[in-house]
């Protein structure tokens, strides 16, 4: 009898955790009028003035063939703009913007552009779990490193992390999942701790639009002589709308376009370009768009905040600063997953578990009020307290 062939996956997926987003949609599937505060999304879709660019497509020849790696030149002269208007990055010739199919694409043209396998990437935990799956997936280390317990950067951690194979140290403001929004102290602190230690600064600012209490939002790569040792990553998916439409755009320095130009033409080869042409229009109207949101969601953010604060509930939170994002330490015993499929299943209400962002030690969830209204987001987090108070309490 032949032997049937033993097919395996690589090894180095073996240690890459299993997306925990479609595990927690498989349990809401099953509790039917589960309330999510799980998926880190918006509310809201592009603007609809941009959809107008759909009517052209169908006829623009060109753009059914595959366009430039770094995204078509009307789209990066966009960015380029907004970048030095918005974030005071300079651009050329001392950076590049190349587009690429949202940010997680961007993150992962970026570790595979400054890391060989077996080198150390730091970053800060709780961290976004995709940032941990692509360098684990590059065969690296993710070096995690404990933030304060208010989500802030600890920035002697940070320095007492960095050994000769770190390569990158990773920051997200506003975080996913803290809800934090670094100052620009502790970011010029990390920044210039790169330069010193010549390991690569990579900055994700997919909520930059999001901050709140008129908090400003930094980006490092605007320091003088930043660009030499810094990534700065951005995403039309939460500021747009723009999730399914897969546009995100990374700022690399000059130095580093033909490792990227390698590695986005083999996996990407460029954005799609019905999506780019959208993202060209929504740009004309800027950072309005998203604001006009704003002010919903941080009625959401107290309203969820007044009622975790309360002593009666068993968690710690922190008032979330920006994103739309609560990261909250549950008093119990249980772990995260249990925890998080009882809420579902007994109290029909979604939330993530904090072992996906490196949470490993203590029961911590991760609450979204990004995709809610007022009322969906005072029927949720009413089920939580009292999940909470009957579960863990
Ligand atoms: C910090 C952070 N970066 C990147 C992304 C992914 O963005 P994109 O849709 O542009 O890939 C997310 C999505 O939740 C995120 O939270």
């Amino acid at each position: 009898m032949i032997e049937p062939l033993a097919f395996r996956e690589s090894r180095r997926l073996a240690s890459v955790q299993t997306p925990v987003i479609p595990i927690v949609s498989r349990w809401i599937g099953e509790s039917p009028g589960t309330v999510s505060l799980g998926q880190g999304i918006v509310s809201y879709g592009p603007p609809p003035q941009a959809l107008e660019a759909l009517k052209q497509f169908p006829a623009a020849a060109d753009d059914h063939r595959y366009g430039p790696v770094e995204g078509l030149p009307e789209l990066i002269a966009a960015l380029e703009e907004k970048l030095r208007r918005e974030n005071g990055i300079a651009g050329a010739p001392d950076s590049r913007v190349v587009v690429t199919a949202g940010s997680n694409l961007a993150f992962l043209n970026a570790i595979l552009a400054v890391t060989d396998p077996g080198d150390e990437v730091i970053f800060q935990a709780p961290y976004y779990f995709n940032h941990e799956m692509a360098v684990v997936i590059a065969g690296c280390r993710a070096v995690a490193v404990a933030t304060q317990p208010d989500g802030q950067l600890d920035i002697d951690a940070i320095k007492d992390a960095i050994t000769p194979r770190t390569r990158a140290v990773i920051t997200v403001s506003p975080n996913n999942p803290s809800g934090a929004v670094y100052p620009e102290a502790a970011l010029r602190a990390v920044n210039a701790l790169c330069a010193a230690r010549g390991v690569f600064h990579i900055h994700d600012e997919a909520y930059e639009y999001f901050t709140y209490d008129g908090l400003p939002h930094f980006s490092p790569g605007s320091i003088a002589g930043a660009s030499s040792h810094t990534i700065s990553l951005y995403s039309l998916s939460k500021a747009y709308g723009f999730a399914s439409w897969r546009i995100g755009y990374m700022v690399i320095p000059a130095g580093l376009w033909s490792a990227v130009n390698k590695i986005q033409d083999t996996d990407l080869i460029c954005a799609p370009t019905i999506s780019q042409r959208v993202a060209i229009e929504a740009l004309k109207m800027g950072r309005s768009y998203c604001a006009q949101y704003v002010p919903e969601l941080d009625h959401m953010r107290r309203l969820m905040f007044d009622a975790l604060h309360d002593p009666s509930v068993p968690c710690d939170v922190s008032l979330c600063q920006g994103a739309f994002f609560y990261f909250i330490r549950v008093h119990t015993a249980l772990d995260a997953m249990t925890l998080t499929e009882r809420l579902i299943r007994e109290h029909k209400v979604a939330v993530i578990p904090g072992s996906a962002f490196g949470k490993t030690t203590g029961c911590y969830v991760r609450i979204s009020f990004g995709a809610l209204d007022r009322g969906r987001a005072a029927d949720g987090i009413g089920r939580l307290v009292n999940g909470l108070k009957a579960i863990a309490g």
